[in-house]
């Protein structure tokens, strides 16, 4: 009978296609080309319908064979082809571990945060809190409640950048004693120091940039006194620049703070003996102090016949630049490498070894 040939004829096409396989894609096309709903030998086994029953025992047993011969040979190839292609694979995609690594460039910390973080080290070790405060604050906290009403001369010490009428960009650090002391409502010891970015309308030049790092110091207690205020900053002096630097103080004016000072330091370039540096006098001025003003107490819930504290603001660039030599505060900011490297504690002399 003509049909019992097909499966035969089939049967040899199979044969030589399977040969030819030489991809998993390959062996899934000739897959459907002869099992897939439309494939070959399905077709094939649909005119089964139309046989008598010897015909279809023989017929059907024929096509059962070449499927499993198809199905099994597919199966082997599979495994082959599989193992195959992962060979490749990993052969493509091996890794050359003598070639010599990319060079990664380390980062370190900036050399204001390295100030920052001394400062605060060293405070801590003391028994401080860190606070910390917005950089758009009210003018109440940044003016205001720091004994410096609407209208009030001292205003002009700092050129403030306005938001509105009632909202600055902080032109100090001093609004978080302001915070601090409403936030602890009377509890006392008061032990802080809060460092952060300040804003001030200044020309940028070679020692005044519009925005800059102050820390600021708050300790309010029963009968703190300016011996207090002075051994904690002679503490931070000696630790910052050297044991034998002195402080001294000189008379100024805070509106938040009576009596004020503003604190100079040895010059850690002549030793006090008088230089260009530091104009002659053998002394830096530094930072500004003083005791807390009873207004300020009086304003943030303190009983100043109570309480007494004393405060302090340091600028950070101001003691990276004393420390660390730099004439030109804009080094701070334009971030060229070449100067941050120099500050590259993980680095031995400014290179490290990934760079050799
Ligand atoms: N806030 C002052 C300034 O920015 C510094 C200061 C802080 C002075 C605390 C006295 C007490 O100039």
């Amino acid at each position: 009978m003509e049909t019992n040939n097909e499966p035969k004829i089939l049967m040899e096409e199979i044969e030589s296609k399977l040969n030819s396989i030489n991809s998993l894609e390959e062996l899934n096309n000739i897959r459907s080309e002869y099992l897939g709903k439309k494939g070959k030998i399905t077709l094939l086994s649909s005119k089964m319908k139309d046989m008598n029953i010897e015909e279809k025992k023989e017929f059907g047993k024929n096509i059962n064979k070449l499927k499993n011969v198809l199905e099994n040979n597919l199966e082997k190839l599979r495994i082959v082809l599989e193992e195959k292609e992962i060979l490749q694979k990993q052969e493509e995609e091996r890794i050359d571990v003598t070639l010599p690594s990319t060079k990664i460039q380390r980062g370190s910390s900036h050399p204001i945060n390295q100030i920052i973080e001394e400062i605060e080290n060293l405070f801590i070790s003391m028994g401080y809190d860190v606070e910390e405060g917005p950089e758009v604050e009210s003018d109440l906290y940044n003016f205001e409640m720091l004994n410096l009403p609407k209208g009030h001369p001292a205003r002009d010490m700092q050129d403030t950048f306005y938001i509105n009428e009632e909202t600055v960009l902080r032109s100090q650090t001093s609004p978080v004693q302001v915070r601090t002391m409403l936030k602890n409502k009377e509890k006392t010891p008061i032990r802080i120091i809060c460092p952060g970015k300040v804003y001030r309308r200044d020309d940028d030049d070679a020692t005044h940039s519009h925005e800059f790092h102050q820390i600021e110091g708050l300790v309010v207690d029963e009968n703190i006194s300016m011996s207090h205020l002075k051994g904690t900053l002679e503490v931070m002096a000696k630790s910052l620049f050297g044991d034998n630097k002195e402080i001294r103080f000189r008379p100024s004016y805070f509106p938040f703070t009576e009596p004020s000072f503003e604190v100079d330091l040895t010059c850690f370039k002549c030793n006090g003996v008088g230089c260009n540096m530091c104009k002659g006098t053998g002394f830096i001025e530094v930072l500004g102090a003083g005791m807390v003003h009873p207004n300020v107490l009086r304003g943030c819930g303190y009983d100043p016949k109570k309480y007494t504290g004393f405060a302090f603001g340091v600028g950070v660039e101001r003691i990276a630049m004393l420390k660390y030599e730099v004439s030109d505060i804009r080094d701070f900011y334009t971030n060229d490498v070449r100067f941050l490297e120099q500050f590259n504690v993980t680095k031995k002399g400014g290179v490290t070894d990934e760079s050799k």
